[in-house]
């Protein structure tokens, strides 16, 4: 393998993978972040974000000298072969991917990148966003390539090293090839396309894991319907491989920072360009529809049938938006929480990444130390994030603090028998109430 001089523009969960990940891999990565104390905590191995592996993999980069930090973009690529773009690309107006960032840094770097380097749009963009880095740069020297990242939040370290595939996508082959180099030793099949068949490709991918979702919670209602347990179901058909049952589970919905951001940006992609594909708008307003339904469950399970939550107390457990982290961009926990506000509750929550955090939720909730503390006297208990740890509560002294013995499990998470010995009534997703046990 060639050894590389890398630079890295961002170091967001993306960007610090990327780099750690390819110092591990032998390059010699500079990343660059123009927040200055955020680059001051790296240089001295501190990660901010929750990623297994990844505070490790930075300190082993920093001692070995083959990766640093840097607060100046254009230092960074002045002497880079390769230059990753990770930067954010937010939902804008009208739902499509905002690209300012990755413009401004194209603005930027634009006369400090060396002769026949390549540029690298890790982020995830729209179609054509690498023809347009293109004739932003205005450098005919410069090759932009399309490598979109696959990473899941919890899992970026190990998605990096043992990926399913690898894509990049560039007019310039050889520049192609020169960023596929990059990852000689990884055992991945290698997918070479043109650049809008890269950019595409994520889209595509983050689509159709949200579709399955929309789908596994869509037939938890079918289910539900027909007194039919969806656990039974999903495995009855995802053993045929064509299905699978990887991404087949019922939920509170699906959230995060790519899955929502990247549906709506793919709308408008096929809106703008006159491409009707009516399973994406299906698969976000299942989305939505699907929340609304289990808030109408809460409310009527909780009310006596005047449809208000005024006064009524409830427990949430879980706000991060999946176990492992503390992100709550996109939530769905955070969804159902302003739904339930909206009819008047009042929530009291724990989730175990926020105790030291302590985000300021304080409109829409009171954000409690120990899950004691929100269970005290609610009316109900709402379990929004699959942390292992609620799975393993004291579900005794749980019926004791609770008003009501009334569990609504969001993530199908707890076992209703052990609930139900516990004297409380355990109601999951996909279960008809006959076998909420
Ligand atoms: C996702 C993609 O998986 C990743 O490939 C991409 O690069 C970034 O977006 P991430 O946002 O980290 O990763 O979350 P993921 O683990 O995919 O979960 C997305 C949402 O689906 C979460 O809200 C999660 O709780 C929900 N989910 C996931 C389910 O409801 N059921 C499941 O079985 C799996």
């Amino acid at each position: 393998m060639q050894i590389r001089r890398v630079a890295v523009v961002g170091t967001g969960y993306v960007g610090l993978t990327t780099g750690a990940c390819l110092a591990t891999l032998g390059h010699r990565v500079v990343c660059a972040d123009t927040d200055h104390q955020k680059v001051e905590r790296l240089r001295r191995g501190q990660v901010d974000i929750l990623e297994p592996r990844l505070p490790e993999l930075v300190r082993e980069g920093l001692d070995s000298g083959r990766l640093a930090f840097v607060r100046d973009t254009r230092a960074a690529v002045a002497d880079a072969d390769v230059v990753f773009l990770c930067l954010p690309t937010p939902m804008g107006v009208g739902g499509a991917a905002d690209l300012a960032a990755v413009e401004a840094v194209a603005d930027q770097i634009r006369d400090a990148l060396p002769r026949g380097s390549v540029v690298v749009n890790k982020s995830t963009v729209p179609v054509g966003t690498a023809e347009r880095v293109a004739a932003l740069l205005d450098r005919p020297d410069v090759a932009v390539v399309s490598n979109p990242e696959f990473l899941r939040e919890g899992y970026a370290v190990r998605d990096f090293l043992h990926p399913d595939r690898i894509v990049v996508g560039a007019a310039d082959r050889d520049a192609a090839r020169k960023v596929a180099d990059l990852y000689t030793g990884l055992d991945a099949p290698l997918v070479l396309t043109d650049a809008a068949g890269a950019e595409l490709a994520k889209y595509a991918a983050n689509f159709f894991l949200a579709m399955k979702l929309s789908f596994a919670n869509n037939l938890a209602t079918l289910c539900e319907h027909f007194g039919a347990d969806v656990d039974d179901v999903l495995t009855g058909i995802g053993h045929d491989p064509r299905i699978g049952s990887a991404f087949l589970k019922p939920g509170p919905g699906w959230g995060g920072s790519c899955l929502p951001k990247d549906t709506h940006a793919l709308l408008t992609i096929c809106q703008e360009s006159g491409v009707d594909f009516p399973l994406l708008g299906a698969t976000i307003e299942t989305n939505v529809e699907h929340q609304r339904r289990l808030v109408e469950r809460v409310v009527a399970g909780c009310t006596p049938g005047d449809g208000s939550l005024r006064g009524v107390r409830l427990a949430v457990l879980g706000l991060a938006f999946k176990a492992g982290t503390s992100d709550l961009r996109d939530s769905p926990a955070l969804a159902i929480a302003r739904l339930l506000k909206e009819r008047g509750a009042e929530l009291h929550a724990y989730d175990p990444a926020l105790s030291e955090t302590r985000p300021d939720l304080s409109d829409l909730l009171t954000l409690a130390d120990t899950p004691e503390e929100a269970l005290r006297g609610a009316r109900a208990c709402l379990v929004l994030t699959e942390w292992p740890e609620f799975r393993d509560l004291d579900w005794e002294r749980v019926a004791g603090l609770l008003g009501s013995p009334m569990v609504y499990d969001f993530r199908n998470l707890l076992d209703p028998d052990r609930l139900r010995r516990a004297g409380l009534t355990c109601e999951g997703i996909g279960r008809a109430p006959a076998m909420a046990r």
